[in-house]
């Protein structure tokens, strides 16, 4: 048989495994904000588009705000033209689309609102478009509540699901803390099957991020090495290039640690050290991440001190260009010890990881924006180079690069030719890009798409929220009443504060930093 057959084969039968999709309405609370109009329309049009929504289906908006089916249409379109990832917008593709869309003018605390959204979820005259609901919840956190009651009381919400299906979907931010994250838990679960709620952490939708489960479970090669025997330490950069700009408001309240360690990093480090799970179903997959979140061995207050560091930027040049500190940022208190950047080192008490650190950083105003996993293997013996490298020979390290130019490196040693016996670090690159062409479908297609079809693997269940906000809750306490020193500090356009790199250097280790895309 040719390998291309081959391939084909593979693809086939990983393709077979795809869920169908139902017909379905989509209603969305909060239609006039900026999240409908940024990410969720360009979203279902996306899926549309690719011939991936459902044979029938609806959507309707909610908000407050007057407007009719036609001026939201026209609102939609005009975001969709500054929004989609692909332009020009197919202007036949969009009248199609959006034939389909609708918008109610409710206040989230009206239960006539939800009836008069029955209604309308009536006269689409099909039981699957009436009772097959997914209840996109594009609001404040503390709204969830309130509308998740209504919808009970307006009969269009069954925990039973006695009639078709109804699931619903969170944004984040999950709670500010621990005791907050179950509170709303208690609210959504109240009116709601923990199976019926959707937790959304848009990082899980991104292909690469998927990829991590793929690499690891569908190659021999690498998961025999992944363990403690192999392994020196794991490093999870997530660095973004932007300060907070209009955000200083959310982000005096949020800070990196909650806004970026919370989620996206303990879940990249959770698909990256998590045990093989039973199948590729959600609940296996969610039940090993919740056990990884759980053996990170808690941290005391002076463990937080020996390995937290947080950081804040002030004034720098970042690509060229001058920029403000987070204390003259819009919003911002001139006082503020919000920290805009934060590295943690965890250690993960199961048998696999014993004594590996995991070094997990993020912040604002870095150098450029990625985001990386990198598996920094034991090094050799040095006896055999002792003369040529002394102790320095470069350990071998695979590197996965989640974003941007998606992709998987191995560094090794190679000999420089020539008569020399000179040794030096080499590289094999593999690009997503190069290797399948450009699919950069973006996070919320994938996710809506998944939550369509009912498949829960990756959204967030209530038992991962919980554990990941009880590693960050231990780290905030640590900080209380501790103002930033002057060592925490770092200039924008600079890696992060000093502190940092003494983290890793108390195991004589360095952070490896992304490189820019050539
Ligand atoms: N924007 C993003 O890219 C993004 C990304 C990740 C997470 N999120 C999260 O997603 C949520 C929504 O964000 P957003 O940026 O879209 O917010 P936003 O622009 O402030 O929009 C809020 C929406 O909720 C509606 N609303 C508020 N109170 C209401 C009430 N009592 N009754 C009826 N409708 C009401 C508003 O309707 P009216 O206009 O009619 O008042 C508006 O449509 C937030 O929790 C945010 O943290 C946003």
């Amino acid at each position: 048989m040719e390998n291309e057959d081959l391939d084909e084969l593979m693809v086939c039968r990983l393709d077979q495994t795809r869920k169908t999709v139902e017909p379905c309405s989509i209603v969305i609370f909060g239609a006039s904000g900026d999240l409908t109009a940024r990410k969720l329309i360009p979203a279902l049009y996306h899926l549309y588009k690719e011939k991936q929504m459902p044979p029938k289906f609806r959507v309707i908006g909610f908000a407050r705000r007057e407007k009719t089916d036609a001026s939201w249409r026209e609102e939609l379109r005009q975001a969709l033209d500054q929004f989609s990832r692909t332009k020009p917008v197919d202007d036949k593709v969009w009248q199609e689309f959006s034939a389909n869309v609708f918008y109610c003018m409710g206040e989230f605390s009206d239960l006539e609102a939800y009836k008069k959204l029955g209604k309308q979820l009536d006269s689409f005259g099909d039981p699957q478009l009436r009772n097959n609901l997914l209840f996109y919840l594009a609001t404040s956190p503390s709204q969830f509540g309130e509308v998740v009651e209504q919808l009970y009381k307006a009969d269009l919400l069954h925990k039973d699901e006695s009639k078709g299906w109804q699931r619903i979907v969170v944004e984040k931010p999950f709670g500010h803390d621990l005791a907050s994250a179950y509170q709303l838990n208690t609210e959504l679960t109240r009116y709601a099957h923990e199976r019926q709620v959707f937790r959304i952490d848009h990082y899980l939708g991104k292909e690469t991020v998927q990829n991590i489960l793929m690499f690891r479970f569908a190659n021999s090669i690498f998961e025999r090495l992944w363990n403690r025997d192999s392994v020196d330490h794991v490093q999870i950069t997530v660095s973004e290039n932007l300060g907070v700009g209009q955000r200083g408001g959310y982000y005096e309240e949020a800070g990196a640690l909650r806004d970026m360690v919370q989620n996206h990093l303990l879940q990249v480090m959770s698909l990256v050290a998590m045990e093989p799970p039973v199948s590729l179903d959600a609940e296996p997959i969610r039940d090993e991440k919740v056990k990884l979140l759980k053996s990170i061995r808690p941290l005391t207050p002076e463990d937080v001190a020996k390995q937290v560091v947080r950081g804040q930027y002030f004034a720098g040049m970042v690509d060229g260009k001058m920029q403000l500190g987070y204390r003259q940022e819009a919003k911002v208190k001139a006082d503020s010890n919000v920290e805009t950047f934060v590295a943690v080192k965890l250690l993960v008490d199961n048998w696999r990881w014993s004594g590996v650190p995991f070094y997990l950083r993020t912040g604002k105003h870095l150098p450029l924006s990625a985001s990386e996993v990198r598996i920094q293997f034991r090094p050799t013996p040095s006896v055999l180079f002792a003369a040529q490298c002394g102790n320095k020979l470069d350990p071998n390290a695979l590197t996965l690069r989640l974003q941007p130019n998606e992709g998987i490196s191995l560094r090794f040693n190679g000999k420089v030719p020539g008569t020399s016996t000179s040794v030096r670090p080499v590289r094999m690159s593999f690009s997503y890009n190069s290797e399948f062409g450009a699919y950069t479908p973006e996070a919320y297609e994938r996710l809506l798409l998944e939550a369509m079809a009912g498949d829960a693997t990756l959204f967030i269940r209530r038992d991962e929220v919980e554990a990941a906000w009880a590693i960050v809750d231990e780290i905030r306490k640590g900080w209380e009443g501790k103002p930033l020193t002057n060592r925490e500090f770092y200039s924008a356009g600079t890696w992060g504060p000093m502190a940092a790199d003494d983290l890793l250097a108390q195991r004589g280790h360095v952070w490896r930093n992304p490189q820019p895309v050539t």
